[in-house]
């Protein structure tokens, strides 16, 4: 089968969708194709709990919204970028305000605003605790006016097409009937989300495993600051199931097992609301000296919100009551929840600016999928939202100029045959590996070696383990062997994809000889902005990981020492 649309975006979340209804509200004869391994409405982002960054407050400003984001994020965020961000984000919320994003209220009726970590003032719009559902809802309702976009649900990426460093187009398994389908395109927008899944214990759907990162990767689009990793600091035990940083900007606390608020001895001043590298960093050190509680999953955090009451956490945080009590059997108005920080973030992914064009012609890249780079070495909680709406924006804006005026660049038959016998390879595979027990060691790998404290010889192992898991990788099976509906084929693509990504995130990891944000080394304590002021590329060359490094744009706030 074979489509063709001026603008095709791959990945139908937040910034996807919001790329789509930028180019369909400028012009309503181009046609994009909106292509999806879900369903819209099931995307990651409906995950997103706790808000949305935006300058209100009358005390606030757009300076100090820049300077939180710059030190958030240990300085390695470009701060022209910032600075074009935090500029845009009141405006999307706005938007989605007049579309009918159901935001929470004030009692006089303004859209209220609550604290989050690393934020100087109340900055994070919301509603209620299912902020990304309600913004997923509003966006595809939006999206359904435009005769001009056309979704395609459960089409699976499986390669970009690019000739002289210009896209023609893309491939993508029709996950219903199994076939492989060419998308010609005059322009591709990446917004396939991040790639937590190479870990275990992690907030993340089982399906975001970085399909975007790298397909892009694997055509020779650099990788930007792969080893920059979040961990947010509330994760339930054991499912990982994110408990919102709001939790903690309702005014809930983390005790230790002596119900000490641990984090006066770690951020005096912001507490519970440092960044989460700072509090990630303090709950970790609490759990490996011996302060934490201990449960039948293992060590653990309180996170109490008994004195909240029971008015404000089901006013607040009806859906992490309901999480709770489902997946841990405890309900959090009456006993503190058990937590520990658990992957919640990629800070680094494709190489872009801030059009988010790549250095590929016509190739774009928007939402967690790209590195602008705005959140540096760690991002502060709630301007990811932010970023795939300003920035889904722009990259929809900044495709269809570019497609205006400008014909196909054809593929050819023998393009599309050789993409078909690469995944005819795959799923012929008859091994004697199971790509599930790979996937389960490479989740251990990085769970073990390039978690919230790293050093040398950990990275080392995780780099040899890699290629291991790598050589192991070509002697896989598919099981199932037939066509429509095959999850086994798309899995073990997909655990394909995550090992290269792996090794990116590895191999940046072991070369960065600092600690900064989200990276901390115990064998490099401090942050050197002599040497490693810099971002890391990440090529993929046939001998492996390539490493270049580009330099940080500073407009105005030099590097200083991280205090809270
Ligand atoms: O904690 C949260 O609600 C997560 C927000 C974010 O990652 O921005």
């Amino acid at each position: 089968m074979k489509f063709r649309y001026d603008v095709v975006i791959v990945g139908a979340g937040l910034a996807g969708m919001r790329a789509a209804i930028a180019i369909a509200e400028k012009n309503e004869d181009v046609s994009v194709a909106m292509v999806s391994k879900t369903y819209p409405t099931r995307c990651h982002s409906v995950c997103a709990e706790g808000g949305t960054a935006a300058v209100f407050d009358k005390e606030d400003s757009l300076d100090l919204h820049a300077w939180d984001t710059v030190k958030g994020a240990d300085f390695l965020a470009d701060q022209d970028a910032v600075e074009l961000f935090v500029s845009e984000c009141p405006k999307e919320i706005l938007t989605l305000d007049a579309w009918g994003c159901p935001w929470s209220r004030t009692e006089d009726g303004k859209i209220a605003l609550r604290p989050f970590g690393g934020q100087s003032l109340n900055r994070t719009v919301f509603a209620k605790d299912r902020t990304g559902f309600h913004e997923v809802h509003t966006l595809y309702e939006r999206i359904l006016q435009y005769p001009n976009i056309e979704i395609f649900s459960e089409y699976f990426l499986t390669g970009l097409i690019v000739e002289n460093d210009e896209i023609k187009g893309l491939t993508a398994i029709d996950i219903k009937t199994g076939e492989l389908t060419l998308f010609e395109a005059k322009a591709v927008i990446l917004a396939t989300g991040g790639a937590g899944r190479l870990y275990g214990f992690t907030t993340y759907s089982h399906n975001v495993t970085g399909d975007g990162m790298a397909v892009a990767y694997r055509c020779g689009v650099p990788l930007k600051d792969m080893e920059f990793f979040q961990f947010h600091p509330t994760g339930l035990v054991p499912s990982g199931i994110l408990m919102t940083e709001a939790c903690r900007g309702e005014g809930g606390y983390l005790l230790n097992k002596d119900k000490e608020r641990f984090m006066k001895r770690y951020a005096p001043e912001k507490m519970e609301l440092a960044p989460r590298d700072v509090v990630a960093r303090a709950m970790w050190k609490e759990m490996i000296e011996g302060r934490a509680l201990e449960g039948e999953h293992g060590l653990y955090i309180a996170l109490d919100l008994t004195h909240l009451g029971e008015k404000k956490i089901k006013a607040r945080l009806p859906l992490i009551r309901e999480a709770a009590i489902n997946f841990a059997g405890i309900d959090p108005v009456e006993k503190p929840l058990p937590i520990k920080p658990v992957a919640h973030y990629t800070m680094g992914g494709i190489h872009v600016n801030k059009n988010c064009e790549t250095d590929v012609k016509g190739l774009y890249a928007t939402g967690e999928v790209a590195c602008i780079s705005i959140h540096g070495a760690n991002r502060l909680g709630s301007n990811s939202t932010s970023e795939c709406l300003v920035f889904g924006r722009i990259a929809g804006e900044n495709a269809l100029d570019f497609v205006l005026n400008k014909d196909f660049k054809l593929v050819k038959e023998d393009e599309f045959f050789e993409e078909e016998r690469k995944i005819e390879e795959i799923f012929n595979k008859n091994g004697s590996e199971s790509p599930y027990a790979i996937k389960k060691e490479l989740n251990e790998v990085m769970d073990n070696y390039l978690w919230i404290f790293r050093e040398e010889s950990g990275m080392k192992k995780a780099v040899q383990k890699i290629k291991e898991l790598k050589e192991r990788y070509k002697d896989v099976k598919i099981t199932d062997k037939s066509k429509s509906f095959n999850t086994d084929l798309i899995y073990t693509i997909e655990i394909g994809y995550m090992l290269d990504l792996a090794e990116a995130v590895a191999v940046c990891a072991l070369f960065r000889k600092e600690s900064r944000g989200a990276h901390y080394r115990l064998d490099y304590q401090k942050r050197d902005d002599v040497n490693w002021l810099k971002h890391s590329l990440a090529y993929k060359t046939a001998d492996g990981v390539k490493v270049d490094y580009a330099p940080v744009t500073i407009t105005k706030w030099e590097p200083v020492e991280r205090k809270y």
